[in-house]
């Protein structure tokens, strides 16, 4: 057993670092406030090998291990997370089930852009009354010999608007129930497709979330992926996947905010000497760099499973449990180092505490994660 990094993985880690720092801080504050998708910054992360890490070189990516890419989610989650869940949607959803479970025709045609951020990807599967309870799909594809029409209603997709290639979960045979239910390649553009209502959210601000509606668009037959019911397997297997790129979202987020602390406690003077030496702030530093390095120990446990091929589903969704609880507490705490200077916006801190908020939400909720460990560690 090793815990040491290899040269190759360091590299990774050091290159999101600088970009995060050269590309994504000077304007994090702005689109923050304005709403507005990074999108120069997302292109330039394709153009680095950001968008598609771990896919096979021969469709465009970059060939790297899940270890890598969990170093680069929390470097670039450390500066902005608007940025980093598009790039987490991209590598872990969309690109690993295509590459996973596509054909090769599919590849060729959609993976090997997306691997290079010439194009993102989103993948969809809640709707207004599926949420958490997945199987209970209400957008339709109904086959009709050739296509399907698909019908319905996705909510809160990530990349909404900035994607091309969209990855929609329906139902096909009701009485079927979840083996019933397919995952349709549908193209931005196709006809009776249309992207909804932007929604105005309390953190991840510059992440285009939309609602999108499908009114009998025809979906060829051979953009289904994987077998006829395959589409519920897909959806769980990816979000396994998935889940820890998110946990390494909330590690990002809670180190950010903790690195922020630190360096301001060094720089603030309070009662005649700098606030870090004061046990009160002293021992918040303690806690939050340990729960912080507890949480970076979970996410590369999974991600050095999935490397391994070996069943990651338990691991990732610990990691993401315990990584986005980590988020949420070690973000308040950094605003309370920071005092009032903590509570505006010029700091950061008070944006990383209201993104860290939705990795307790996405990607399956803090509940599902339980329902999930739990069902794990009691099976026979
Ligand atoms: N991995 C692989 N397969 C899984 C699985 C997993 N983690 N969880 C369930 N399955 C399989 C089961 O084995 C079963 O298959 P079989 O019938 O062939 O054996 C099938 O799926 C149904 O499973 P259950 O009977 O357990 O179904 P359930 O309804 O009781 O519970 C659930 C399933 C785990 C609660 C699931 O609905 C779930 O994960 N819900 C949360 C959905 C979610 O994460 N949504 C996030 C939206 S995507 C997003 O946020 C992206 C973004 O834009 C940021």
């Amino acid at each position: 057993m090793t815990f040491e990094l290899t040269e190759e993985q360091l590299a990774v880690k050091q290159a999101a670092r600088e970009f995060a720092q050269n590309e994504l801080l000077a304007g994090v504050i702005e689109r923050d406030n304005t709403q507005t998708f990074p999108a120069e910054q997302v292109k330039k992360m394709g153009e680095l090998g950001f968008m598609g890490m771990m896919v096979d070189p021969k469709y465009g990516g970059g060939g790297m291990d899940t270890v890598s890419y969990v170093l680069a989610m929390e470097e670039i989650s450390k500066i902005d997370s608007s940025a980093s869940v598009c790039m987490s949607v991209n590598n872990s959803l969309v690109c690993w089930g295509l590459e996973t479970y596509g054909t090769e025709e599919q590849k060729q045609k959609y993976l090997t852009r997306l691997a290079k951020g010439e194009i993102i990807g989103a993948f969809c599967l809640s709707e207004p009354e599926a949420g958490s309870d997945a199987t209970s799909q209400r957008t339709t594809a109904v086959d009709m010999g050739d296509y399907y029409l698909l019908n319905g209603t996705k909510n809160w997709i990530t990349n909404g608007k900035s994607a091309s290639v969209y990855l929609v979960v329906a139902q096909t045979n009701p009485e079927k129930k979840h083996k019933g239910i397919n995952c349709l390649i549908v193209e931005r553009g196709m006809e009776g497709f249309v992207v909804g209502k932007k929604e105005d959210k309390l953190g991840i601000r510059g992440s285009d979330t939309h609602s999108l509606m499908f009114t009998d668009v025809k979906v060829p037959k051979e953009n289904r992926i994987g077998d006829d019911g395959f589409g519920f397997t897909f959806a769980m297997s990816t979000l396994n996947g998935g889940r820890i790129g998110i946990g390494a979202q909330a590690l990002g987020i809670a180190a950010g905010a903790y690195e922020l602390a630190v360096k301001y406690s060094k720089e603030r003077k309070a009662f005649g000497q700098e606030i870090y030496k004061h046990q009160g702030i002293a021992f918040k530093l303690a806690e939050m760099a340990t729960k912080i390095e507890a949480a970076r120990l979970m996410c590369l446990k999974a991600a050095y499973l999935k490397d391994k091929h070996e069943d990651f589903t338990l691991q990732a969704s610990m990691a993401k449990l315990f990584a986005s609880q980590v988020a949420m507490e070690v973000t308040v705490e950094a605003v309370q180092v920071h005092g009032g200077y903590g509570y505006v916006k010029e700091f950061h801190v008070e944006r990383l505490m209201r993104d860290a908020k939705i990795t307790q939400i996405y990607e399956g909720t803090s509940e599902i994660q339980k329902m999930v460990i739990a069902r794990a560690i009691t099976k026979d």
